[in-house]
């Protein structure tokens, strides 16, 4: 068994912080993204790991990943020149492959119980595919899959207009070498992309079996700054472990589950958890309330944040306070400590806001 993940995608809908880094190595809790699906493919004991990347994301998930030790096993990374579709992906991932059965995930996709049942469910049967499900109330922004009574897929559409069913394909799928020959014979969708959705009804008009695996708990599709934010109150709230490395003054109080990296200084300051802080930050006369995500190298004075996601090496003075906002590496953001009261930024790397 192999493991094949999507890392190529634009990220979009998350400029511009995505113009100088790729969505999937955004942080999401106290690592990126893409690092949250690799220790599902870890827990699930997979070792050899495909990573399809663009040509613009690539040099970076390549430095992030590095050898890919961590993960205790061999990963191969797989250019995909265009953003040509999921199922485009697969197939220029075919050398790699082979003929191997592989679980596929998107790169921005967390689900909170991982892969490892899924996987071992797909082993016991004889199916050339699976997918896992989440029921959505608008299933039209997905691909969608329609199960007779005894709970078998028999068909699937990629965003249809009037879905049969308000069951939501979700990033994750297992194959066997089948699915090669599927994608072969499927055309292009009307937003010009090879789409897995369409190939995966093509091995259901080859008779073949697909089955499905109803998730119950949560699914994060990290496409937007909102996505983000949510994904790291989530992630936060689910996971986050009080660990304090770095030093909090006598004035400060540091309340609940907060980790706190290494060299970082709090002084005269409440840390209301769940908050990660990273290695090499200070926070100063502040408040920093929870679901906030403050990347190495920041610094925070005479400010209140809450539910916010701050990337490396920012500078946030004065502002009175700062909600809902994700805030790109090296930015200054100085008020004067007045008004205007609750602010909501979405700024890129290296911007500067001032506010008199
Ligand atoms: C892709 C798939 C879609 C699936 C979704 C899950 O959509 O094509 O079937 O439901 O991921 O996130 P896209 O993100 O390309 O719009």
């Amino acid at each position: 068994m192999k493991a094949l993940v999507l890392a190529a995608g634009k990220g979009t809908r998350l400029k511009p912080l995505t113009n100088t880094v790729p969505k999937h190595l955004l942080p999401v809790g106290n690592k990126p993204i893409l690092f949250h699906v690799l220790n599902y493919i870890k827990e699930a004991g997979i070792k050899d790991i495909g990573v399809v990347v663009s040509p613009e994301s690539g040099p970076y998930i390549e430095e992030a990943i590095g050898t890919g030790s961590e993960w205790g096993g061999q990963i191969t990374f797989i250019a995909q020149a265009e953003p040509l579709g999921l199922a485009h992906a697969v197939k220029v991932a075919q050398g790699f492959l082979g003929d191997s059965p592989f679980l596929m995930l998107l790169g921005d996709n967390l689900v909170q119980e991982g892969v490892k049942d899924f996987l071992g469910e797909f082993h016991t049967s004889n199916s050339d595919a699976s997918i896992l499900l989440r029921e959505v109330s608008d299933p039209r922004a997905f691909g969608v899959a329609e199960l007779d009574s005894s709970g078998k897929v028999i068909h699937m559409a990629e965003k249809p207009k009037n879905p049969k069913s308000n069951l939501a394909i979700i990033g994750v799928y297992l194959f066997t070498a089948e699915i090669h020959k599927a994608i072969a014979q499927t055309k292009p969708s009307w937003r010009g992309e090879l789409e897995i959705t369409d190939a995966i009804q093509k091995l259901l008009e080859m008779g073949k079996e697909i089955r499905s695996h109803l998730l119950r708990g949560w699914w994060l599709d990290i496409g937007s700054n909102d996505g983000l934010i949510e994904a790291n109150r989530v992630v936060l709230d689910a996971f986050l472990k009080r660990d304090i490395k770095g030093e909090a003054d006598e004035q400060s109080r540091i309340v609940g589950r907060v980790e706190i990296g290494e060299a970082t200084k709090i002084e005269n300051s409440l840390v209301q958890g769940p908050v990660f802080i990273a290695a090499n930050c200070r926070i100063k006369n502040s408040l920093v309330k929870p679901f906030t995500n403050i990347r190495a190298g920041t610094v925070i004075c005479d400010s209140c944040l809450e539910r916010s996601v701050i990337l490396e090496n920012c500078q946030i003075l004065k502002i009175k306070h700062l909600a809902n906002s994700v805030i790109g590496k090296n930015a200054i953001l100085a008020g004067q400590g007045k008004g205007p009261g609750k602010i909501r930024l979405f700024i890129g790397d290296d911007c500067k806001v001032e506010l008199e």
